[in-house]
């Protein structure tokens, strides 16, 4: 089938031409991401392959749509960035990978903890300008402390396993309980509330709907231990940006560690250091020591692009063979 695959990089382009050594797909490498204004570029292939910060809105599908579209293959287990109704509407399946490597997207989840709380970005600023002191870099034992995971779905209950591994005590919140946090991990579910006012880490790693998002604002910031650190590898709008932002400017929060920002597309996962950055509040963010963000990272392992690129392409040929496999229904997200 021919796939227009927007939003690539050399690291994406080379693991979907690998993987493609087994599905013969005619692949097309576009760098734009697919929005409005990028749609049309799909004109004469069947399948569109976008990825997270893509604008699958009611207007760029009816441009597919008027392209010739009639599957949409998200690289991504995310799916917020698709109007589904729109997609249904006009007769386009959306496909998506469900699980690329839980283990991926939690190890950075816990890679932003460990940094910020022993201050290794700080540290490493600091000794290349062969500044030693230790001034400003006490952290704090993992050991004994309690952390928060709220969503303890596939990446979630990883993020559970390894800080049990660490020795801390699991809190846990979810509309669905996983038993294994409990009687695996010795953790407990409990309120949103409670979840908050108890934990020393706070990680998300539930899905952006309608109900999570800015789940994490300012009377949920008021509730947290001062000092908390929140972590948020799963959706920048989990979190309402402007009041994290007062919430470190009072002090009150200890560190935040940000994969995702509410406000990333058209910012992250592009090289903008020749030009003045217009986020102003991503910008007062970048100022604080005790935040530190990544660009959408999280999955960017080889085993995780191995997977993004294998099970895309499988969604592809199943299409192609009148099967849909990993389509994303319209009630999953309510
Ligand atoms: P999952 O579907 O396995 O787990 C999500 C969990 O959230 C489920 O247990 C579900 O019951 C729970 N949940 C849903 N709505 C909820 C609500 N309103 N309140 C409480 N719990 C709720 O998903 P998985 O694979 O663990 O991924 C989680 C999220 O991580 C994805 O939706 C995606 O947004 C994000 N992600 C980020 C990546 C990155 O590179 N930063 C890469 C992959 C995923």
């Amino acid at each position: 089938m021919k796939v227009a695959v927007f939003d690539t990089h050399n690291y994406d382009q080379a693991a979907l031409a690998e993987a493609n050594e087994e599905f013969h797909h005619e692949l097309s490498f576009l760098e734009p991401r697919l929005t409005e204004k990028t749609a049309a570029l799909a004109l004469g292939h069947e399948a569109v392959c976008p990825f997270v910060n893509g604008q699958l809105d009611d207007a760029t599908l009816r441009i597919l749509k008027e392209s010739g579209v009639r599957v949409v293959a998200l690289r991504s287990a995310g799916y917020n960035h698709v109007d589904l109704a729109a997609a249904e509407r006009l007769g386009i399946s959306v496909l998506r990978v469900p699980e690329y490597s839980p283990h991926a997207v939690a190890e950075h989840a816990v890679a932003l903890v460990l940094a910020l709380n022993r201050k290794v970005h700080r540290a490493y600023a600091r000794v290349r300008d062969w500044n030693f002191s230790l001034e400003g870099l006490v952290g704090f034992d993992l050991f004994g402390k309690t952390v928060g995971i709220i969503g303890t779905g596939r990446i979630g209950y990883v993020a559970a396993r390894i800080f049990r591994g660490f020795g801390c005590r699991v809190l846990a919140h979810d509309v669905l309980e996983n038993p294994s946090i409990v009687s695996e991990l010795g953790g407990a579910y409990t309120s949103l509330r409670d979840l908050y006012r108890e934990s020393d880490i706070i990680s998300l790693h539930v899905p952006l709907t309608p109900k999570t998002r800015h789940m994490v604002n300012r009377e949920a910031l008021a509730v947290m231990k001062r000092g908390a650190m929140i972590i948020n590898t799963g959706r920048g709008a989990l979190i309402d940006s402007r009041a994290l932002v007062s919430a470190l400017k009072a002090g009150h929060l200890g560190a935040a560690g940000l994969d995702v920002y509410e406000e990333e597309e058209g910012i992250f996962f592009e090289d903008l250091s020749s030009e003045v950055l217009q986020d102003d509040v991503l910008a007062r963010l970048l100022t604080f020591p005790n935040v530190l963000i990544t660009s959408h990272q999280a999955f960017l392992t080889h085993e995780a692009l191995h997977n993004i690129a294998t099970t895309t392409l499988r969604n592809i040929t199943a299409f192609e063979q009148g099967i849909l496999e990993n389509e994303v229904h319209r009630r999953r997200t309510s």
